[in-house]
C-alpha cells in the first residue's frame, strides 16, 4: 500500500517480473487492487496485492473493502515516496491503514519502505534517520521495520529479501542445512536464492548482514527499525574475510541484470563460476525453485568438488 506514484507497481515489476528499472516509467496507475500469485518455494505461494494508491481507492479500502483488504494479511508493506510533498496526508492514510490492519490481522508484520532514495539530495543517511523517527512516532507502538529503497540500486533486494524471509515457515531448517553444506565444502558462506526473483531466502551464516537478522529492537519504544542501505552500517566484526555488508543484495541485483542480458540474446542462465584472486564462488541450481551460491576462500578446494557437493545436496533440499 502507499500513495499513488510512490513506486509500488515499479518494485513489483522489477522483483517479480524481471523487468528493468527503465521500463517502469511506462507504467500506468493501478486501478483498485492487482493480485499476483507468485510460486515461491515448492508449495509456498506468495499472494501479492498491489493496492492502487489514488485517494478514491484508498478511501474505499478503508471503508467498504475494509474486511477484504485487511483480513488474513501476512505482511503489510507500506511505501512512502522519500520526496513527497504530502507527507502529512500520507501519514494520515498510513495511520488509518495500520488501524485496519491491527484490527483485522493483529499478527501481521509491518514493513515501511522510504522509496525513491536515489532522488534525495541532502545526506541520505540523515534524511533516512529523520523519516524513520517520523514513521516510528506515527506507528504508535506497533512494531515496524523501515528500509530506504530505490529501484536503481540493490537496496530494494535487501528490503524484499527481509520481507520474504519473514513469510518462509521453515527458514531455520534451511539455515541448518546450509550450514551442513558449508561445512562439507569448507565454504566461508552458502546462500540460497529464490529462482525467479533472486531474493535471498536463507544463508549459512548468522551475521548481522543476513536478511533474517536485519531488524533490531530499540530500547526507547516497542518499534523496531532495521539497518538500511541508507543508514550507516557498522562493520561486521565476526567476518574473518571482510566480506561486504551489502553482498547479498548486490549479488541479487547483478545476477538479475545478467539473467536479463541472457534472455535478450535468447540464452538461458544456468550456472556461474567465479575464480577470483582470493576466493572461488559457484552459483548453481539447487532445486526447481532455488539457486545456491557457495563461496570458498580456501585455494586448495577445487570448483568441481563444490559442484559435486551441490549435486549431492539437491535431494535434501527438494
Ligand atoms: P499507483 O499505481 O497509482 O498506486 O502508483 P504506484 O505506487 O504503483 O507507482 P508506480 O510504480 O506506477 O511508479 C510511479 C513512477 O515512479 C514511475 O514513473 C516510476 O518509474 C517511478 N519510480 C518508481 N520507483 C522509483 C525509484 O526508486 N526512483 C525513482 N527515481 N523513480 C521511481
Amino acid at each position: 500500500m502507499g500513495a499513488s506514484g510512490s513506486g509500488k507497481t515499479s518494485m513489483r515489476s522489477l522483483i517479480f517480473s524481471n523487468n528493468p528499472a527503465s521500463s517502469t516509467a511506462r507504467l500506468g496507475a493501478t486501478i483498485d487492487v492487482e493480485q499476483n500469485h507468485v510460486r515461491f518455494l515448492g508449495d509456498l505461494i506468495l499472494n501479492l496485492w498491489d493496492c492502487g494508491g489514488q485517494d478514491a481507492f484508498m478511501d474505499s479500502y478503508l471503508t467498504t473493502q475494509r474486511s477484504t483488504i485487511f483480513q488474513h494479511v501476512g505482511v503489510m508493506i507500506y511505501v512512502f515516496d522519500a520526496e513527497t510533498r504530502e507527507m502529512n496526508k500520507d501519514l494520515e492514510y498510513y495511520r488509518d491503514c495500520l488501524e485496519g490492519l491491527t484490527q483485522c490481522s493483529p499478527e501481521a508484520a509491518v514493513f515501511l519502505l522510504v522509496h525513491k532514495m536515489d532522488l534525495v539530495r541532502e545526506p541520505k543517511a540523515i534524511m533516512f534517520e529523520k523519516k524513520r523517527e517520523e514513521l516510528q512516532k506515527a506507528s504508535s507502538g506497533v512494531v515496524i521495520t523501515v528500509f530506504g529503497t530505490s529501484i536503481y540500486d540493490e537496496s530494494l533486494y535487501r528490503a524484499w529479501s527481509s520481507i520474504v524471509h519473514t513469510l518462509i515457515p521453515n527458514a531455520a531448517v534451511l539455515n541448518k542445512h546450509l550450514n551442513i553444506v558449508a561445512a562439507a565444502c569448507s565454504a566461508t558462506e552458502v546462500i540460497l536464492f529464490e529462482r525467479t526473483t533472486f531474493l535471498v531466502i536463507a544463508t549459512s551464516t548468522s551475521s548481522t548482514s543476513s536478511p533474517s537478522a536485519s531488524t533490531s529492537s530499540t530500547s526507547s519504544s516497542s518499534a523496531s527499525i532495521s539497518s538500511s542501505t541508507y543508514a550507516p552500517s557498522p562493520p561486521s566484526p565476526s567476518d574473518p574475510h571482510q566480506m561486504h555488508i551489502k553482498r547479498y543484495e548486490r549479488t541479487s541485483e547483478l545476477i538479475k541484470a545478467f539473467k536479463w542480458s541472457c534472455s535478450r540474446v535468447r540464452e538461458e542462465f544456468h550456472s556461474l563460476e567465479l575464480d577470483m584472486y582470493d576466493f572461488t564462488a559457484v552459483l548453481d541450481e539447487m532445486t526447481r525453485n532455488t539457486y545456491v551460491m557457495v563461496v570458498v576462500h580456501d585455494p586448495t578446494i577445487e570448483t568441481a568438488a563444490i559442484k559435486l557437493n551441490i549435486r549431492m545436496a539437491r535431494k535434501k533440499f527438494e
